[in-house]
């Protein structure tokens, strides 16, 4: 079964086209295309994700890379097909709030056969709310046209997901469900969430902790801007981090000062909290006279070793009290091999019955390969599906 699923929470805006197809508990899967186009680059000059930009952006670009995955999975077939004008005034109505969309779609829709694809998996929740409604009505113009059926989507359970498929293998892989021992635990961390989730063996989520205020990607963005560093800031903060750490010089009296607090470490509960942090950084710098390079380095190891302790300390904990079999660690800021490396002498030396699962690095940020996942998920469980009209664009959207 071909389904085509759509991302755009954030700054990303990606669709892939999955065929797959269940076989003995085993769900097998093959990438047909995969288009992912970033906003890195045009964020970067406002040090951060502006959500009306981003949303502009992904209304640009989700026809284009549309086309691109037809094309690419073999799907893509010329055929004159002229819509009806109810057509087109129902697409002009669902469009309303994506300005210019609706006619860029009834030109492309124009001249291309329907492709034999039988679910679209739209992200609809959590992330930015205008840019979560061009992708959900871009997929619900593709019903319009097509009528495909929609299928909504958690953005975390993506990220949960996303350790299970590699997007840049193109030979059909098999997930094995009867593999995956239960309970197991999932530590997200991105640029807007940091949870932890217990999985029951039927795939049940349970939130047992969250950050209180900012996200530990958001922390690492907000600290690479007091220490001058571009946006995004975890990939910064990690490279000059790693430089301080590999440097075995004695520390001199200012390099040892610099300490950070481990925020909640001793909370008892799960949850998170990662703005104190920030200031702590922000007052550290305001004492520093001269906030060199050197310093800089240091303040960026103390920093990540600090959300590192953190959020193993919780992990650790969480593994014990519910007797975790399988540690799932998701999100844009499992990216970083300190905290990777981290999580792998965690399980060597006290878990070691934990199996550990980080996600491909193609798969550790935003991406349409876990989305299109979380869909084949949907179908193979037979999830009851959501009408199309009640399917929204839900920013806080919960596990
Ligand atoms: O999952 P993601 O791509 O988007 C959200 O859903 O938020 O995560 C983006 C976050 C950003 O805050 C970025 O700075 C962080 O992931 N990140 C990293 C690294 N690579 C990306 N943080 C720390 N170390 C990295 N290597
Ligand atoms: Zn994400």
């Amino acid at each position: 079964m071909k389904i085509l699923s759509i991302e755009t929470s954030c700054d990303e805006t990606a669709i892939s086209i999955l065929d797959f197809r269940e076989n003995a508990g085993k769900i097998e899967t093959k990438i047909l295309s995969n288009v992912l186009r970033s906003q890195i680059e045009i964020h970067k000059e406002f040090g951060g994700v502006f959500p009306n930009l981003a949303k502009r952006e992904h209304a640009k670009n989700l026809p284009i890379i549309f086309l691109e995955n037809l094309k690419k999975s073999g799907l893509y077939e010329e055929q004159k097909n002229i819509l009806d004008e109810e057509t087109k005034d129902k697409l002009r109505k669902a469009l309303e709030h994506e300005k210019g969309l609706d006619e860029e779609i009834i030109k492309i829709f124009e001249s291309i056969k329907k492709p034999g694809i039988e679910n679209i998996v739209v992200t609809s929740g959590p992330g930015l709310e205008p840019a979560l409604w061009v992708g959900i009505n871009f997929a619900k113009a593709l019903n319009i046209i097509w009528g495909i059926k929609v299928i909504p989507a958690n953005h975390m359970e993506g990220h949960i997901l996303s350790v299970f498929l590699d997007s840049s293998n193109t030979e059909t892989q098999a997930i094995d469900l009867n593999k995956i021992n239960f309970p197991a635990l999932a530590l997200l961390i991105s640029g807007g969430h940091t949870e932890l989730v217990t999985i029951s063996e039927k795939l049940e989520y349970k939130k047992i902790g969250k950050t209180l205020d900012d996200a530990i990607g958001e922390a690492f963005d907000k600290v690479a801007r007091l220490l001058g560093l571009p946006y995004p800031g975890g990939p910064e903060i990690s490279r000059l981090a790693k430089i301080s750490r590999d440097d075995p010089s004695p520390r001199s009296e200012s390099r040892a000062s610099i300490k950070l607090p481990r925020p909640m470490i001793n909370s008892g509960d799960y949850n998170f909290s990662f703005s104190g942090i920030k200031t702590a950084v922000l007052y550290l710098i305001k004492k520093i006279e001269n906030l060199d390079e050197q310093t800089k380095k240091d303040i960026a190891k103390e920093f990540e070793e600090a959300v590192t302790e953190v959020i193993v300390s919780k992990t650790k904990k969480a593994l014990e009290e519910f007797n975790i079999k399988t540690l799932i660690i998701g999100g844009g800021v499992s990216a970083n091999s300190f905290i990777k490396k981290s999580f792998e002498e965690l399980i060597a030396e006290k878990n070691k019955e934990v199996e550990l699962f980080f996600p491909d690095s193609h798969m550790s940020g935003d991406n349409s390969v876990m989305i299109g996942l979380v869909g084949i998920l949907k179908i193979i469980k037979n999830t009851e599906t959501v009408p199309i009209t009640e399917i929204k664009a839900d920013s806080n959207l919960s596990l």
